[in-house]
């Protein structure tokens, strides 16, 4: 983990709630895909978590949906405007456990994780098939990107106004020998009914310190307690109390 200040480079809409930020600052700190930062914000108490969408050497990407006062903050900052982050935090996803065929599935801004782990695991040489999941056609958001990645996609939205009419679990006919999911908790807890093979979930839970040192995020699993944190947010299937 690394604390540093980090400078807005870019921060703009991608859809009428939904924000894309590049971040410039040291990186070292990121260790793979579906970790996040915690960005500290004036006059805010607490950080905000925010999961790494794309990174390099020198940029952090991030894509986060305007819910309340913080995220509606970062949506007005502009260009040069540094920001105070905490970075490489949580776990992030395990690509070796794909041996050749993934699956990726997100929800709205359960999406933006999902494509750091894509592209790496297309770098190791593994076919990816990717659902993403939205309520509507004004909030799908990063189709062009993941096809750019080469991945196979399919799109879901609830009202039929695009894609696939219907949740990301009507769409999953293809084979896999894993996958990988982030998203709403009804829609995890979908996909965990709805897949045949182990795969990995990133989960979402209000934060303190952001790093483990508060149990503020305490999470049950067939373990026993953890800080989805700093032992997740990634979890993978096998470790979850949910049922089928
Ligand atoms: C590991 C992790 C990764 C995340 N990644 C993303 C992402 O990539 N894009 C995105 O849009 N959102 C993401 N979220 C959710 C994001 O943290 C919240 O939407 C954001 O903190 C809301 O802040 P607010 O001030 O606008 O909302 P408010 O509701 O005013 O926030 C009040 C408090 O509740 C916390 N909070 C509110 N909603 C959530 C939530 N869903 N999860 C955790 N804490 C919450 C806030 O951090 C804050 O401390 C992630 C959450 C976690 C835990
Ligand atoms: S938020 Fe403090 S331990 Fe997880």
């Amino acid at each position: 983990m690394q604390q540093g200040l980090y400078k807005v480079l870019l921060n703009e809409a991608l859809t009428q709630n939904v924000f894309k930020m590049i971040l410039s600052g040291d990186t070292k700190a990121i260790k793979g895909p579906g970790q996040f930062i915690n960005i500290k914000l004036e006059g805010f108490f607490l950080r905000r978590p925010i999961s790494i969408c794309d990174y390099d050497e020198k940029t952090i990407t991030i894509i986060y949906k305007v819910v309340g006062a913080g995220t509606l903050f970062m949506s007005k900052l502009t260009s040069g405007y540094e920001l105070d982050c905490l970075v490489g935090l949580g776990n992030g996803y395990d690509t070796t456990s794909c041996k050749q065929k993934a699956l990726v599935i997100g929800g709205g801004v359960g999406v933006p994780p999902l494509f750091a782990l894509s592209k790496k695991l297309i770098s190791e040489g593994k076919s990816v098939d990717v659902i993403l999941g939205f309520n509507t056609e004004n909030e799908v958001f990063y189709e062009r990107e993941f096809k750019e990645l080469g991945c196979c996609v399919k799109i879901t939205t609830v009202d039929g106004s695009y894609g696939i009419k219907g949740f990301v679990t009507n769409a999953i006919d293809c084979s896999y020998d894993y996958f990988y999911t982030c998203g709403p908790e009804p829609m995890l807890k979908a996909v965990y009914g709805a897949t045949n093979t182990s795969g990995e979930f990133s989960l979402e839970e209000r934060m303190g310190c952001g790093f483990g040192a508060c149990m503020g995020c305490s999470l049950q699993t067939k373990e026993g307690t953890k800080r989805v944190c700093k032992e997740g947010p990634v979890f993978k299937k096998e470790v979850l109390l949910w049922e089928k």
